[in-house]
């Protein structure tokens, strides 16, 4: 990693007990199995405090985004088994934006503007397939790597060519299955951007994983208010607070990795001990039981649960039952640390994506602008479940798309108790929305938290950055 290091040291990082450790400390005192990436901590302190509501209504703020922001950042565009075979394709859409990405051979992938060179049709409006790309409305054609090969009456059009006639490809990096796009031709590489993602996630390895579950949800609110929401676990006394018990919400660590190009924040929540805000009968023990019931009842039905001895290191029990019950479950033993196992890590790439390193809850988040309207946005998330060793890859989930009423819990139950804590946090979102509106002049802006909301803070700076640029 570049050293862009700037740490303040006038901030306190976490609230934290002799019985609730903060993260670091939790971590440090423990018998666990140790990974030196998870222990590597971020390299940079915002101090953006303040942020103008404006930027999550404003027209003109939405529509500076799009070419300043969007077509010059890696957009998650798929992942490679949404599209197994030779032609099959899906749209990428982010705010007016489109592209669509297409598999071009069996190893390879292309992903183009979405529009004809005839007169602007949109190639590609839902996933499919076929051998080549047709515009529905006069039937031009290209093949799967966006060669020209067909015009109806070709006499007429003498000025296009092979050469002006192919489709203009947009950049594409892949990592982990994942499919990146990028429109900005001098963009930094996605493994720049990327940064120490990769090497944290070695071990959870994303490609040898599959999209068990997925859904798509409209917001009442700009997607920037949306991926907030999941940006700090601050919200998790008010919004979630059944979860005190078994999560130290207060106790969460927070990383920023800056380097050159790379902007990567990282949230650690971790389990298997009470909140500072639960009551004081709240035991690491019970907690301990929480994690051990949840992650049976959701992925390990099969296998019996611990019995966990409350005299010994209960981490380092809790760890290797999961790690027990992940390897009978997917046919392969697992070296990953306690951490990936118990805890709640969130990594955000700037500027839409996320990924979880946690077996518990191994979801990806994207979320995208609407295409006219600052006020909504689209949710993304996607169920990354490990593939069973030896066994055929399983076809990734379709998309279920769920409107801006209905709820996850109804459109989406295979995210079982999850869909109802993501439930909890889309009732903020017209809320959120409706109030920054309605702030006094003289508060026209957010107050954020100088640790437990640094990911926003620094978010924002970004942002500023490429909107200046
Ligand atoms: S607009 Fe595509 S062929 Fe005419
Ligand atoms: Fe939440």
């Amino acid at each position: 990693m570049n050293e862009i290091s700037h740490k303040r040291t006038d901030i306190r990082r976490g609230h934290g007990s002799a019985e609730r450790p903060v993260t670091a400390e939790l971590w440090a005192r423990e018998s666990q199995v140790k990974s030196k990436a998870m222990l590597e901590g971020g390299n940079y302190e915002p101090t953006h405090q303040q942020v103008d509501y404006t930027r999550y209504f404003s027209p003109e703020f939405a529509r500076q985004e799009q070419p300043k922001l969007f077509a010059k950042t890696w957009q998650l565009a798929c992942r490679e088994e949404d599209i197994p075979n030779v032609g099959d394709r899906v749209p990428v859409d982010i705010g007016a934006l489109s592209f669509f990405v297409i598999r071009s051979a069996p190893d390879e992938f292309r992903a183009f503007y979405n529009a004809c060179l005839h007169r602007g049709t949109k190639l590609c409006r839902k996933a499919g397939a076929g051998e080549e790309i047709r515009c529905p409305y006069h039937a031009w054609e290209w093949s799967v790597n966006g060669a020209l090969k067909r015009i109806p009456s070709h006499w007429d059009f003498t000025s296009v060519t092979p050469r002006n006639g192919a489709l203009p490809q947009v950049r594409l990096g892949r990592w982990g299955g994942f499919i990146f796009i990028n429109a900005d031709q001098d963009a930094p590489p996605l493994e720049d951007v990327l940064s120490v993602i990769p090497s944290h996630f070695a071990d959870f390895a994303p490609e040898r994983r599959y999209t068990k579950a997925r859904f798509r949800k409209l917001l009442p609110a700009n997607w920037k208010i949306a991926q907030e929401a999941f940006q700090e676990s601050y919200h998790v006394v008010g919004t979630h607070p059944e979860g005190l018990p078994f999560n130290g919400d207060a106790q969460a660590q927070y990383d920023i990795y800056k380097t050159t190009y790379g902007h990567i924040g990282r949230q650690i929540v971790p389990s298997a001990v009470p909140s500072m805000h639960a009551a004081p009968a709240a035991t690491s023990f019970e907690a301990a039981m929480a994690s051990a019931m949840l992650a049976k009842s959701w992925h390990y039905p099969e296998f019996p649960l611990p019995e966990l001895d409350p005299a010994g290191d209960l981490r380092a029990q809790l760890g290797a039952w999961m790690r027990a019950a992940y390897a009978a479950a997917y046919q392969r033993e697992t070296t990953q640390p306690d951490s990936a196992m118990i805890d709640s890590t969130l990594y955000f790439m700037f500027p839409n994506f996320a990924i979880w390193l946690s077996e518990l809850i191994p979801f990806v988040y994207n979320f995208t602008p609407h295409e006219s309207d600052p006020e909504k946005s689209y949710f993304e998330v996607r169920l990354l479940m490990p593939c069973v060793e030896g066994a055929p890859r399983p076809a990734a989930a379709p998309c279920i798309e769920i409107g801006i009423a209905e709820t996850i819990m109804e459109k989406a139950p295979e995210f079982g108790f999850l869909a109802i804590i993501f439930d909890q946090d889309m009732g903020n979102m017209p809320l959120i929305q409706s109030g920054i509106k309605a702030a006094a002049p003289s508060r026209n802006h957010s107050t954020l938290g100088a640790y437990q909301e640094m990911i926003i803070q620094h978010w924002h700076e970004t942002l500023d950055e490429y909107l200046a640029a």
